[in-house]
């Protein structure tokens, strides 16, 4: 198989769409050998022109070409999406079947897919848009070392990919695919702070952005434990003791990792 399969994306919603534009616009990978399906193709035609990928209503097409088909439909679509495509017989040369819905087991996909499909589970996140994502794979029975690298090799070029067992899927989900909207939010709250003590609110947000931006980059890259990294900013008597006391009155740590345990339950009853 080459470096760039014929790649079917099916469902071109926002993940459909951010991980084509991760591939095509921040990867290099070639417009020409990327078909996209979707119900309704006429109303994201244009984003589809832009990355110059072919865009359709027929998501069959698109597999029978295929030697990756990477699922981006919504969870109670996926059941009817493979049942169809089963009937034209377009799993038929058995492509590698890569899926991102959520709370949808390898059982499931085993049960919808002619026998003998490669399957594997992925869960990336939005920022893969601009190769800054997360994404965890999680393969199926049956599927080879060379199969794994091909569904990791898609994933790679738009940031980071673990393997991990697939029990950890719906905590994977709670975590980093819903993260980024409560990131968002996060930081929507501290550029707010910054506002209300006077900054322009267009300094404030990349203040905040930037700032969170270190953060995590230190986490990653010196792998010390995020407390010892607060350690070093909280000088005795100092301000940035006096604002984590305030966040810890607020039930910050609690709340956050309530948020996480909160969208894990909820993602483990979306198959
Ligand atoms: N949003 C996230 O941040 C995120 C992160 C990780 C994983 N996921 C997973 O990614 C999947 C897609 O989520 P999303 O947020 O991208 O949803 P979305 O924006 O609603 O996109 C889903 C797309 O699927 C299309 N579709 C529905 N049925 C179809 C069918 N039978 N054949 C072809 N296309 C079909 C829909 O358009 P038409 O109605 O025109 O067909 C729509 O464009 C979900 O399973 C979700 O669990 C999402």
């Amino acid at each position: 198989m080459s470096r760039h399969p014929h790649l079917a994306i099916l469902g071109f919603g926002t993940m459909g769409q951010a991980i084509s534009a991760g591939l095509v616009e921040a990867s290099g990978y070639p417009a020409g050998r990327i078909h996209a399906a979707t119900r309704h193709p006429a109303a994201a035609r244009a984003r589809a022109e832009t990355l110059g990928i072919q865009l359709s209503g027929e998501a069959a097409a698109a597999v029978k070409a295929a030697e990756v088909v990477l699922l981006c439909v919504k969870p109670k679509e996926l059941k009817g999406l493979l049942a169809g495509l089963r009937a034209e017989g377009a799993l038929d040369h058995r492509p590698l079947v890569v899926s991102i819905a959520a709370g949808t087991t390898l059982e499931f996909l085993t049960a919808n897919t002619p026998e003998g499909t490669p399957l594997v589970r992925a869960m990336p996140n939005t920022p893969c848009a601009i190769r800054r994502g997360m994404t965890v794979l999680a393969a199926g029975a049956g599927v080879s070392e060379a199969q794994l690298a091909q569904a990791r090799a898609l994933f790679e070029p738009l940031g980071r990919v673990m393997d991990l067992d697939e029990k950890h899927m719906d905590a994977v989900t709670g975590l980093s695919a819903s993260g980024p909207a409560f990131m968002f939010i996060i930081l929507e709250s501290l550029a707010e702070g910054g506002v209300q003590c006077g900054l322009p609110r267009a300094v404030a947000l990349e203040l905040a952005a930037q700032m969170t931006l270190g953060a995590a980059s230190m986490v990653l890259e010196t792998g010390r434990h995020p407390a010892a990294l607060k350690d070093e900013v909280t000088t005795p008597a100092g301000c940035t003791i006096a604002g984590l006391l305030a966040l810890e009155d607020g039930r910050i740590r609690s709340v956050v990792a309530r948020g996480i345990e909160r969208a894990t339950q909820v993602a483990a009853g979306l198959g």
